[in-house]
């Protein structure tokens, strides 16, 4: 039974990052970063509260209902115990992304399940039955004991990871296991350009681009493409979430939102000159008020234009770019399903070492 003093804050939109609620907002940024130090001992994945502001208070494709956890005072950051974020998905509405946390102060006392049992029952998410879960992080340096292996056949979780303890107690099944991994940085300046000449031969007939921050107004149709192929195309196990269909306005929305949350961005693209199809996409994002690491976000090659060495041949353009528009930069990070060998494997030629993971869990119902 959780401590009968917690009460249940649901946030509302939109949110203010100077406003009232701003105890709410550093509460719940308290709890992700008390997290994270705990797991990796370093707080580089955070997202900054007010990355998670915009987030909230764009709701045009995912409905989203967050609610903290709060044992104390208003007004005080600390009264924040735990977060449970349910992302209402507009297209599949069917799938509820969630993201659940407790402060780890607080955790084995029930307030895990409380919060997850409100959200389920909450009448907002009737007729949903699809439940992801993508917390559920693990240390793969520190947690070599016992492991749990993932249902894909390829990769496996420390069997005393809390989240999947706790997911496999609440009803939930182990899907799937990502891989995190960390590149230091520079890549030797001549590794970089011993890959791109390597890709040379396959890549004819290819055209490459490397953008600041935007996609040029004449190949957002293209990237929207690219995009809406991400999450169907990598490879999900048995979660059964659906195709997301991306359209330029959408591209357009998520640039802004990442402009307004200061995060600085390349994007390296790979056209079919035959065509004028974009053929293959890589992004790269980090925040010039926190130079020394970034992430290396999504990455696809259309089904059409794989087996060209595309892939490689972007990722090594974007960390060309890279090296020259933030040479402060140490530390990349990227996340990949460990059943996504092709991907893998050119992180790992890159110079991607396994840093941790994160398992998926989900409930059908
Ligand atoms: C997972 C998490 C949300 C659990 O929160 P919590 O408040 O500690 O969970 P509860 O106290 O409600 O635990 C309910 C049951 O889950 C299981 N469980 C929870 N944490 C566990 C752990 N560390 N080891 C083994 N079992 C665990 C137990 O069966 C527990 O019941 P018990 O305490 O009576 O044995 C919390 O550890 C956390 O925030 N972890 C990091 C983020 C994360 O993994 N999110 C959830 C992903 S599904």
């Amino acid at each position: 039974m959780a401590p009968t003093d917690i009460r249940i804050v649901q946030l509302e939109q939109p949110l203010d990052y100077e406003g009232d609620t701003k105890w709410l907002q550093d509460g719940t940024h308290a709890v992700y970063t008390a997290y994270y130090q705990g797991v990796y001992g370093n707080t580089d994945p955070v997202r900054d509260a007010i990355d998670d502001v915009i987030t909230f208070n764009d709701q045009n494709d995912n409905i989203r209902r967050w609610w903290c956890a709060v044992s104390g005072p208003d007004g005080d950051p600390a009264s924040v115990v735990a977060v449970i974020k349910c992302d209402l998905n507009m297209q599949d509405q069917k799938l509820v992304d969630i993201s659940l946390v407790v402060h780890p102060e607080w955790r084995r006392r029930g307030i895990g399940t409380m919060l997850l049992h409100f959200a389920e029952e909450h009448p907002d998410l009737v007729g949903r039955d699809v439940l992801i879960n993508w917390e559920g992080a693990f240390n793969a340096a520190i947690d070599a004991g016992e492991q749990i292996q993932a249902p894909t056949g390829q990769g496996s979780a420390p069997a005393n990871t809390p989240g999947l303890q706790f997911a496999l107690a609440n009803g939930y099944t182990f899907e799937q296991v990502e891989r995190m991994s960390l590149c230091s940085l520079p890549v030797a300046p001549d590794t970089l350009e011993r890959f791109i000449a390597g890709s040379q031969p396959q890549t004819l007939g290819y055209r490459t681009m490397v953008w600041d921050d935007c996609v040029p107004a004449e190949y957002l149709d293209g990237y929207a493409v690219l995009m809406t192929k991400i999450y169907t195309d990598a490879p999900k196990g048995d979660l059964r979430f659906e195709e997301e269909v991306w359209d330029a306005d959408r591209v357009r929305r998520d640039q802004e939102a990442a402009k307004a949350k200061g995060w600085r961005r390349l994007i390296a693209v790979a056209q079919h000159e035959a065509t004028g199809e974009l053929a293959a996409m890589t992004l790269l994002a980090w925040k010039p008020d926190k130079p020394t690491f970034g992430h290396q976000e999504e990455t696809v090659v259309l089904a059409a234009h794989r087996g060209h060495r595309l892939g490689m041949l972007i990722k090594a353009l974007n960390l060309q770019a890279l090296a020259e528009a933030n040479p402060r930069c140490e530390r990349l990070y990227t996340w990949n399903a460990e059943e996504n060998d092709f991907m893998l494997s050119i992180n790992v030629a890159l110079g991607y070492r396994p840093y941790g993971g994160n398992c998926v869990v989900q409930k059908l119902r």
